[in-house]
């Protein structure tokens, strides 16, 4: 699946074109908000590394076990009214499925090729305890070339308990540019 979507990407026409300004994705804005009977002390931030980089570092204590959960990724597109409108992906996956790869949705391995790099959610469920991201930022090679704009990814996530009950039991959001690279010309001494 990963190899279908990177032919996917290499067959985008930007992509060969070598004049053109290569675009990256640079996060702008987090927001963490969860739900306090099943995650506490949250702290979401980014930093800016540079013009054209800025990471995220998230931590989170789970009150309960994720046992079986799923996450709805919905991504959003900010207009010229300055509001958010629904953008193309608005998926509901089972995470856990994913992480114990019986799963191989392209978004969910995507988000799990980039939660593994970057976080210590790297292993099978349940996921339990202290979780963090440190210094998380997109690939601009694991995405399609969006078009010039602020987006928002949003996650929401929900454990369902072997009743069936389903818990929310928290939301992500997760805003980034896409635009042209800046490149700084350098014309020291
Ligand atoms: C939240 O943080 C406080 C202070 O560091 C800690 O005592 C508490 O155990 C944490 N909560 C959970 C559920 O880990
Ligand atoms: C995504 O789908 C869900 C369920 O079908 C729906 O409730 C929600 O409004 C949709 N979100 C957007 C942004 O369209
Ligand atoms: C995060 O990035 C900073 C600055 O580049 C670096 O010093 C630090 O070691 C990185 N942390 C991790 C856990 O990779
Ligand atoms: C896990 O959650 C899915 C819904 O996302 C549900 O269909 C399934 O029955 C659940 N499995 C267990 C073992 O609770």
């Amino acid at each position: 699946m990963y190899l279908a979507w990177l032919v996917f990407v290499i067959l985008l026409p930007d992509w060969s074109a070598g004049a053109e300004p290569k675009i990256v994705y640079k996060a702008t804005n987090i927001e963490c908000i969860g739900n306090p009977k099943r995650a506490v002390n949250l702290s979401c931030i980014i930093k800016a590394i540079n013009w054209n980089k800025a990471v995220a570092q998230m931590d989170c204590d789970l009150v309960v076990p994720l046992r079986n959960f799923s996450i709805q990724l919905e991504v959003f597109k900010k207009g010229y009214s300055n509001q958010y409108h629904p953008f193309l992906v608005n998926v509901t996956f089972n995470a856990c499925d994913i992480l114990a790869k019986r799963s191989f949705l392209p978004y969910g391995t995507i988000m799990w090729r980039t939660v593994k790099e970057f976080s210590n959610v790297n292993h099978p469920c349940p996921i339990e305890n202290h979780l963090y991201a440190r210094n998380l930022s997109i690939d601009e090679n694991m995405l399609p070339v969006l078009p010039l704009g602020i987006y928002m990814f949003s996650l929401r996530i929900t454990d369902v308990s072997p009743k069936g009950l389903s818990e929310y039991v928290g939301v992500i959001k997760f805003y980034f540019q896409a635009m042209e690279m800046i490149r700084i010309k350098k014309n020291i001494n």
